[in-house]
């Protein structure tokens, strides 16, 4: 029996990224279903039940679906940040899990530029603002939209700094990057600060009001991240003592209505995540989604697995 591979975004990729993801699973004789701008997690829960693989976004891939999924031996998240996967669920039931690193790494950073400049240029109200040209970007977290911010950073005429513990400051060197060896320093010599840590447990909430408190005068906060790793709070605090401060984030924080009242011009928010919404990021990340299940069904191979 053919296998049956389900694509199921809430947010759905461009019309044509559907159409290259489709030609492929058919060519090679895979069904194809669609299940994209569903309304509830139900939805999800019920369009699982005897597919064999499954392609999602930000969809939020919980023990219920993982429940309710019989014949599923494999999701992959079109993506890179995996927080929206129940691998634990996924592992008891010998699910693999995957994720798409770098496929859309440059929108996500391009992004954080529009955001920066948004936020350089008073949110375009009119009046005198500033450039980035000689400010220096820092970035928390050098993987892939780290490199990516720091290349086009370049392009800006803007110093470089980045904390990675994880990377070899050799790496961030070669990229013409200054390495900083921790993460306050990070944040008190950055004007633009450009935060690409995961969201795991150790990083909820990381970025806070002390981290926060360090930074330069007129320094400007941009979270294409994730809204978890940073502390609503310790904004509320910081801001409200502190009216040089920016934030602009990829996705509105829960007290986004509460920030806007309070600080108005000094805050930002995407109504839906944005970072990963172009045609090519949404090519990218989905046909190497379905190449890869392809490549587990054909070859088993899990080079991509994350839920080792
Ligand atoms: C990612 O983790 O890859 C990005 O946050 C993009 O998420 P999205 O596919 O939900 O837009």
């Amino acid at each position: 029996m053919a296998k049956r591979v389900l694509i199921a975004t809430a947010k759905p990729f461009a019309s044509q990224a559907v159409e290259e993801i489709k030609n492929i699973c058919e060519e090679k004789g895979y069904e194809f279903i669609l299940k994209e701008k569903y309304a509830e997690q139900s939805d999800l829960v019920n369009a699982v039940k005897d597919v064999d693989a499954l392609i999602v976004r930000s969809d939020k891939v919980t023990s219920e679906v993982i429940g309710n999924a019989d014949d599923l031996k494999v999701v992959v998240r079109a993506g890179a940040g995996y927080d929206n996967l129940d691998c634990e669920a996924a592992s008891q039931k010998g699910i693999i899990c995957m994720n798409t690193p770098g496929q859309n790494s440059n929108a996500v950073a391009e992004l954080a530029f529009g955001m920066m400049i948004y936020m350089a240029r008073g949110k375009f109200n009119g009046k005198s603002g500033t450039e980035l040209k000689g400010k220096t970007v820092g970035i928390h977290a050098y993987g892939n939209v780290g490199l990516n911010v720091a290349r086009i950073a370049k392009g800006f005429d803007m110093q470089v700094i980045a904390f990675d513990p994880y990377v070899d400051n050799a790496i961030m060197e070669a990229d013409g990057v200054k390495p900083v060896d921790s993460v306050e320093e990070l944040y008190s010599q950055s004007d633009y600060l450009s935060i690409h840590i995961p969201s795991i447990p150790a990083t909820q909430r990381f970025v806070n009001y002390k981290l926060i408190k360090q930074m330069k005068k007129g320094s400007v906060i941009i979270n294409t991240a994730r809204k978890e790793v940073v502390c609503e709070d310790g904004i509320m605090k910081i801001f409200a003592e502190r009216e040089d401060l920016k934030y602009a984030s990829d996705i509105a924080p829960i007290r986004a209505n509460e920030m806007i009242e309070k600080f108005e011009d000094r805050v930002f928010f995407t109504p839906k995540k944005m970072g990963a919404q172009t045609l090519k990021a949404n090519i990218n990340a989905g046909v190497a989604a379905i190449k890869q299940i392809i490549a587990y069904f054909e070859n088993g191979d899990t080079t991509f697995q994350v839920n080792k």
